[in-house]
């Protein structure tokens, strides 16, 4: 397997090996272009980074953001927005600068001249060095439902009924849900130098285990992570379950 893996004991531990792992990062290079990713897997995360902060530990001040997605429709002010999102799990308990906070807009006019001025913003600052990931319950990077292509870019995109699905129970109020998002493409993804996927729960054991040892295929977007430079999948013992190779990979890489 070309993507390392690291299992850890519990989601806590597994959240601690990505902080670390984000600490160090930022520490190495204090103007690191940080890929971020929205959903519940993330919210302990960006906890435990906030803590860290509180603490003296981490300096946003120098580090550039780029989150990989955003509902079309939902303003930032939208409780439902991913802009939302950051801003109350990480952004408002940091100190990263508004002007290096990059997401892409949902409420652009012209979504293919957005998608465009993404990348190009992307590009302008050197690419991301270290993306983190969540993981679909259907296998969707970002917002790259299945059969997405491996050479997509930055573009609107239409959700797939399991994804509005799994999202549906992070929707405030019961607001309608948007059918559609702006997303990075994976060959954006695939362009980070170093990518981090956060996976906890027995209920992502199935998918995780296609992931890593299924067929690659679009199909499941994300293997195409076990073809990236350097990309490491943490994992807590509940989500690592249905994986055969277990006993191989366990804190291979710790
Ligand atoms: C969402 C987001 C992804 C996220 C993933 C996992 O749809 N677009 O960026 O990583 O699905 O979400 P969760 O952590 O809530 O399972």
């Amino acid at each position: 397997m070309a993507v390392k893996v690291i299992i850890e004991e519990t989601a806590a531990a597994a959240i601690s090996v990505v902080s670390k792992l984000v600490l160090e990062a930022i520490r190495e290079n204090p103007r690191l272009v940080l890929g971020l990713a929205a959903g519940r897997t993330m919210e302990p995360l960006y906890q435990e980074l906030s803590t860290q902060y509180a603490a003296g530990n981490i300096d946003f001040s120098r580090v550039t953001s780029f989150n990989l997605d955003e509902y079309i429709g939902l303003a930032p002010s939208d409780p439902n927005s991913y802009h939302h999102y950051m801003q109350e799990h990480l952004f408002k308990k940091v100190n990263l600068r508004g002007d290096n906070i990059h997401i892409p807009n949902g409420v652009a006019r012209d979504l293919n001249v957005e998608s465009l001025r993404y990348e190009r913003m992307i590009d302008k600052h050197g690419g991301v060095q270290l993306q983190l990931l969540g993981l679909g319950d259907n296998g969707h990077v970002g917002f790259n439902e299945p059969n997405s292509s491996f050479h997509s870019r930055t573009r609107a995109v239409t959700l797939s009924p399991a994804t509005i699905k799994q999202n549906a129970a992070m929707f405030k109020k019961h607001k309608l849900i948007p059918r559609r998002a702006m997303t990075m493409g994976m060959e954006t993804i695939m362009s980070s130098r170093r990518c981090i996927m956060l996976v906890t729960g027995r209920h992502k054991a199935h998918i995780l285990a296609k992931v890593l040892e299924g067929r690659i295929t679009t199909d499941i977007p994300a293997t195409a992570l076990r073809m990236h430079r350097a990309c490491v999948i943490v994992a807590d013992k509940e989500a690592a379950q249905e994986l055969a190779s277990v006993e191989q990979v366990m804190r291979q890489a710790a």
